[in-house]
């Protein structure tokens, strides 16, 4: 069927290389098509491995020349084939390599090496980048110095740069300039980058811990330079929070980021110069809203937080990736949580930490539980991969975070540092495994972790099981909890791991109990931290004065599904009284999807669907609780997602459960129509926008009223949408209101979605959220035209360009991804547009294609009629000439 398999690569055969190189000296002369690339490599034998060649990973490389110690290679010494070559060398342990290349980054449409974007060379090396550039051994666990010369046009490129310090600049003949850079820290090549452009810099100087001063940049284009600022300050902030934290200081003289267009990802920290997809750098409060504010901050946070976790001490092999990307994540979620709390002051501190936690709670229960109960699940360690680009996946980044943030739970905040000043001490400069992080951690406190290196090795979430049992005549409460995971795609047996979970007993009153566990002569704290290491394991609270209600896994203590049966009062209760605000939201949560997965069962079997009034009642009274925070309440008052239902639903009937998402947020917006309103219109809006917690928490409280008041059609709540819309000063107020317009599918939509692509028509970050909006749209009107339609439509729009990443997760993946309820058309057009869009895609950039494939990995969880409508496109797509190994892996295990 298909042209090419490719090869399974497991963990275990993991070796070290022959040979390494210590230094690598690099000129490119750039050109569109025909850039030309000499390399000078002082390889190195390794005294740590086996003897053997000097091996060199190339792909799409046309080579112009290779010479050994300045000479033609001794004829019988060299092998290569398309993507490898293997030199002999006999009696040195030291050699010279020079090799030239011609590469075109005008072709590179999969933009992975170097690549064109607008006008400019930018490139992309991580993970197995670096091969498309040059010949050279693409693995981490090759680290060597690094000095590049860039020569170049100087009126299509008047910047040069690499990463480390600008050593020598000068003119060359015929317009051309060119500048040489040198990093002092030995690197491996997925580090590397270049950027040759026509951008300017936003600048600032700061001291770091120590008095060094360093000179920040941020590039732009021109005339982006009024939005360059947050980005500015972010990276500020990140640098002050690590120091303070960490004790990590910068450890360069300059440090740039760099915006582009083109970027398959979100970052990428290269040393020293780190490139940003522009939609994670360019902010201004007329075009970013206060969401983009909150992920340039954190995107920023968390490519300069690699610079030590990641760049300082590396990954040995990419399987090893959870190792600096879930902590990075955990870092990054960290700093976010403290500079929400830091902004909030001293009274809202606790509340905003947990607007943080449950962001991140949404995000890892949306996208990686799916992806662990599906034909994708993988330990956060990988035992195995075709494609390495196929695995920075929510697993590895999200889940491996949580598994970082277990260990700050086990050995709290001061061990942690312990363990990650202990492993900086042993691993500075070194490329490492999980196990040399874990072994640090367990060393500096003393604890054995070693079953705790289960969570690294075992994929699919936990179920955690909990029962209570009050005992009114001792005033004790038994809590049994027991944990078990579903086998996944090649481990069907599963161990027991370590589970930490946070506990509180609520008191009738509403009021937290203390905790004194059997056996303890006094009561201690009221939230306590129960460490679930067996497969079941029961605790004894005493000494209590009536029935309680517990509150499990606080703060969301572990990547785990919480069994635990509650009745609806129960779950009313707790959303009225929990003190764990991350608890407070899941009872809301629970409660929300009780109802949700009840009626879409109503309306798959054609019954009438009705509200639970005690819902409502609950809602609403969480609602006008003006002690609650605002951006808590717009967290609390959101139902769950649609990709976290639909994995809560068996089958998973997407037609079904948008019918009850409607219902059940109009019936909201009607029943509640009077608070809703008076909340939109009792939130002032503060001056002049300022991106700040505390005004965000109020703009986000008001548009989610709008939300519901546009859903039910009240209409003063739609004129209110409609004035906002137009009166906004600032994105997140206009697209707030349009988005309200739209959600309802009220006549005044239409208008302001054309007033919105007026504006912003030259401004291609925010028709993104054009695009977005309308493919991610909901249908009010059976007799209207299906969103597909409308994307069809929409990618011939003038704005629309498929060779440009954003572009493409914003129409394509909003729709395949974030709309079920349009995606999963009961004829199945739906799916032949997927395969026609996965197949066109994949031609060009494999790894976005391989992203939109993966909307339908999870097929065999819906009914028996859309999966006998989506199995043959994905024949379809397996069977399309030349497909990438990349799709092909996704394909290929989905029908597995
Ligand atoms: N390493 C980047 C990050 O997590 C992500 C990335 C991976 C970017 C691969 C590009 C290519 O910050
Ligand atoms: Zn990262």
């Amino acid at each position: 069927m298909r042209t090419e398999h490719a090869p399974t690569i497991h963990r275990a055969d993991y070796a070290p290389l022959a040979w390494t190189v210590a230094r690598i000296d690099l000129h490119f002369a750039l050109a569109p098509q025909a850039t030309v690339v000499t390399s000078r490599l002082a390889c190195v034998r390794n005294p740590d491995a086996a003897p053997g060649p000097i091996v060199l990973d190339g792909e799409e490389l046309e080579t112009l020349a290779l010479t050994v110690d300045g000479l033609d290679p001794a004829p019988g010494t060299v092998r290569r084939t398309e993507s490898r070559i293997e030199i002999d060398v006999a009696d040195r342990d030291e050699v010279a390599l020079e090799i030239v290349t011609r590469i075109n980054p005008q072709a590179n449409t999969a933009l992975s090496g170097l690549y064109l974007s607008r006008g400019g060379y930018f490139t992309q090396c991580e993970a197995e980048g670096f091969r498309r550039i040059t010949w050279f051994p693409d693995r981490p666990d090759v680290m060597a110095r690094f000095t590049v010369t860039l020569e170049g046009d100087k009126a299509a490129c008047p910047v040069l740069l690499s990463n480390g310090n600008l050593v020598e600049e000068g003119e060359l003949p015929d317009g051309r300039h060119y500048a040489r850079w040198e990093d002092p820290f030995p690197k491996p090549c997925y580090l590397f980058a270049l950027v040759a452009a026509d951008l300017v810099a936003l600048e600032r100087r700061e001291l770091t811990a120590s008095g060094r001063e360093v000179l920040l940049q941020v590039w732009v284009e021109k005339g982006n330079l009024d939005r360059a600022g947050h980005a500015m300050e972010s990276l500020v902030h990140a640098m002050r929070w690590d120091e303070e934290t960490f004790g990590l200081e910068l450890d360069l003289d300059r440090f740039m980021i760099v915006a582009v267009s083109d970027f398959n990802m979100g970052a990428m920290e290269n040393k020293g110069l780190n490139i940003f997809n522009a939609k994670y750098v360019l902010a201004k409060p007329d075009t970013a809203t206060d969401v983009d504010y909150e992920h340039i901050e954190s995107v920023v946070a968390h490519e300069y937080f690699h610079n030590w976790t990641g760049n300082r001490v590396t990954c040995r092999d990419w399987f090893q990736l959870t190792l600096k990307e879930g902590l990075t994540v955990f870092r990054d979620q960290q700093f976010s949580a403290d500079m929400l709390a830091c902004a909030a002051g001293a009274e809202g501190g606790s509340s905003a930490r947990a607007v943080k936690r449950i962001d991140d709670v949404r995000v890892l229960r949306s996208a990686q539980f799916p992806e662990d109960a599906g034909p994708m699940a993988h330990p956060i360690r990988p035992e195995s991969y075709q494609e390495i680009n196929n695995f920075y996946t929510a697993t590895v980044y999200e889940k491996g975070a949580e598994v970082i943030r277990m260990l700050h739970t086990l050995l709290g905040p001061e061990g942690f540092r312990n363990g990650m000043d202990l492993y900086f001490s042993y691993h500075d400069g070194q490329a490492v495994t999980c196990d040399d992080f874990v072994n640090a951690m367990a060393e500096a406190n003393g604890r054995d972790l070693d079953q705790f290196m289960r969570w690294y090795g075992q994929a699919g979430t936990p179920r955690l099981r909990a029962q209570g049992e009050w005992n009114g005549a001792d005033g004790s409460y038994t809590l049994t909890l027991s944990q078990s995971t579903q086998p996944t795609p090649g481990q069907p047996d599963k161990l027991p791991l370590v589970i930490p979970v946070a506990v509180g007993l609520i008191g009738p009153d509403g009021a937290d109990l203390p905790l004194q566990l059997e056996g303890e002569h006094q009561p201690g704290a009221t939230t306590r931290v129960l460490e679930l290491a067996t497969e079941t394991r029961q605790w004894r609270f005493t000494n209590l004065a009536a029935e309680p209600a517990p509150s499990l896994l606080r703060g969301f203590s572990a990547p785990v599904i919480l069994e635990l049966d509650e009745d609806d009062g129960r779950l009313a209760f707790r959303m009225a009284h929990d003190s764990d605000a991350c608890n407070r939201w899941d009872a809301a949560q629970r409660y929300a999807e009780r109802v949700l997965l009840q009626l879409a069962a109503d309306a798959a079997a054609g019954r009438a669907l009705k509200v639970p009034a005690p819902f409502i009642d609950a809602f609403g009274k969480l609602l006008r609780n003006e002690l609650l925070d605002p951006a808590f309440r717009a967290q609390a008052l959101a139902l769950p997602g649609e990709a976290y239902l639909l994995e809560r639903m068996e089958p998973a009937d997407p037609a079904a459960l948008r019918a009850a998402q409607l219902h059940v947020g109009a019936e909201l917006g009607r029943v509640l129509a009077a608070d809703w309103l008076a909340l939109a219109e009792s939130l002032v809006e503060p001056g002049e926008y300022r991106y700040h917690p505390a005004d965000a928490g109020g703009r986000a409280l008001v548009n989610l009223a709008l939300r519901y008041l546009c859903a039910a059609r009240v209409d003063a709540g739609v004129a209110l949408a409609a004035a906002r819309f137009d009166s906004a000063t600032n994105m997140t107020d206009r697209f707030g209101a349009l988005a309200a317009l739209m959600h309802g599918a009220v006549p005044a939509a239409e208008a302001a979605l054309a007033a919105f692509y007026r504006r912003y028509q030259n401004d291609t970050l925010v028709l993104d959220k054009w695009f977005a909006l309308q493919a991610g749209a909901w249908r009010r009107d059976a007799a209207a035209a299906p969103v597909l339609a409308q994307v069809r439509e929409l990618l011939a729009d003038p704005a629309f360009s498929p060779s440009n990443p954003n572009k493409v997760y914003a129409l394509l993946g909003s729709f395949f991804r974030a709309n079920p309820g349009e995606f999963h058309l009961a004829d199945g057009s739906g799916y032949e547009f997927w395969a026609e869009q996965v197949i066109a895609l994949d031609a060009a950039n494999p790894q976005v294609a391989a992203r939109m494939a993966r909307a339908l990995e999870n097929w065999r969880r819906f009914t028996p009629a859309l999966q006998a409508a989506i199995r043959p496109q994905l024949e379809r797509v397996l069977a399309a000439d030349g497909l990438s190994p990349d799709v092909t892996e996704i394909v290929e295990k989905a029908l597995a």
